[in-house]
């Protein structure tokens, strides 16, 4: 089990983040999702150093991330009332709300569409760096991807970060193990009156508790990935993808398999749910989906550099609190 306990940030680091920003440079900071690579949402070129650190296309949109929800009308336009309320809800959390861009906007950051992704996340050391920033250009926001290599997994520790970009690309902030350890739940709500709120991407809140606040189950468009491909890089089939192969598989197809490949001379690796003998190396993770996420990609990361021909996953079980990790496991083995 990771530690989630963030390391302390000091003063002097933190203002040495904030003058990066201003100056237009990359910050890396943890979230409780997942660690992001951010910069001046306002500063074009700032925003173009994060395509060019993580080789992302510049046409794939990027979250902003703000300080406070009232913010959030700087931002966007044509805000329906229940972006408020879910703000009121699920802010600070693992929620992108997608919405109308103001006109000011960057296109850098939406990748030249009307519409742009906002959250507050709930990590106390990126409040504090938001805050901090948002005191020094007002109504500022940080645009952020996950701070990993384009298609690669998403970083869940600085250790992480450090392996994706080097040292040299960004400032890191260390704030230990992100909590969630999938990336947030993403909403569009920027055609609510004709076509209600859509899930583009599940995440770290689930579809019913969205409904409390909707009053429906909203409609998920995560598995229609092919024609929106390119507005949500997250919803590309592979994705979240290590160097190694992986193959998903059911529990009572795993020990047969695992036999068969280890006969083969096959060395595989198995992330599952309970012990498999024949595997080379095997992760067992918690059978709770909020524990299963937070281990998720430390586990496929270790897997992916120990020098595997497979990575063999034991599919999980059903239901909406296991949605995004399916999702995720789909696309790290498509
Ligand atoms: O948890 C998270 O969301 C993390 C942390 C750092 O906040 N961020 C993250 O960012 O996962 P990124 O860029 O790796 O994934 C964000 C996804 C992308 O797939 C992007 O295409 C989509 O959000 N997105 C951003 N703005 C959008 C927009 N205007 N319309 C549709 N999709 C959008
Ligand atoms: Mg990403």
């Amino acid at each position: 089990m990771p530690d989630c306990t963030p390391p302390r940030l000091d003063d002097a680091l933190l203002a040495q983040a904030v003058a990066r920003l201003q100056a237009g440079e990359l910050v890396a900071f943890p979230t409780e999702t997942v660690y992001g690579l951010g910069a001046d949402a306002a500063n074009p070129a700032a925003v173009a150093k994060i395509f060019a650190a993580k080789g992302r296309p510049s046409n794939h949109p990027l979250i902003v991330h703000l300080a406070a929800a009232e913010d959030m009308a700087h931002w966007a336009r044509e805000i329906p009332p229940v972006a408020w309320k879910l703000a009121e809800v699920f802010w600070p959390g693992p929620l992108t709300l997608i919405l109308k861009k103001q006109d000011g906007t960057p296109a850098a950051v939406t990748g030249g569409q009307d519409t742009l992704g906002l959250r507050i996340p709930a990590h106390p050391l990126a409040l504090r760096l938001l805050r901090a920033f948002g005191e020094a250009v007002k109504q500022g926001g940080v645009a952020a991807p996950s701070a990993n290599r384009f298609g690669r997994i998403s970083p869940t520790t600085a250790v992480h970060v450090r392996a994706e970009l080097g040292e040299r690309t960004a400032l890191i902030l260390d704030g230990g193990a992100c909590p969630v350890g999938i990336e947030s739940t993403i909403l569009d709500l920027s055609r609510f009156a004709a076509q209600g709120a859509r899930i583009l991407r599940p995440g770290g809140v689930a579809a019913p508790a969205l409904a409390e606040v909707l009053g429906v189950l909203p409609e998920s468009l995560a598995k229609k990935s092919a024609e929106d491909a390119p507005r949500v890089s997250g919803s590309l089939a592979s994705h979240y993808a290590p160097n190694t192969p992986v193959r998903l598989l059911a529990r009572a197809a795993l020990p047969d398999f695992l036999a068969r490949q280890a006969a083969a001379g096959c060395r595989c690796g198995a992330l599952v749910l309970r012990p498999q003998a024949n595997a080379q190396l095997c992760r067992v993770l918690p059978d709770d989906p909020a524990q299963y996420a937070r281990m998720l990609y430390a586990s496929l990361r270790e897997l992916d550099e120990a020098a595997l021909d497979l990575i063999v996953v034991e599919t999980p079980p059903i239901g909406f609190t296991w949605n995004a990790i399916h999702d995720r496991l789909r696309r790290a083995a498509a």
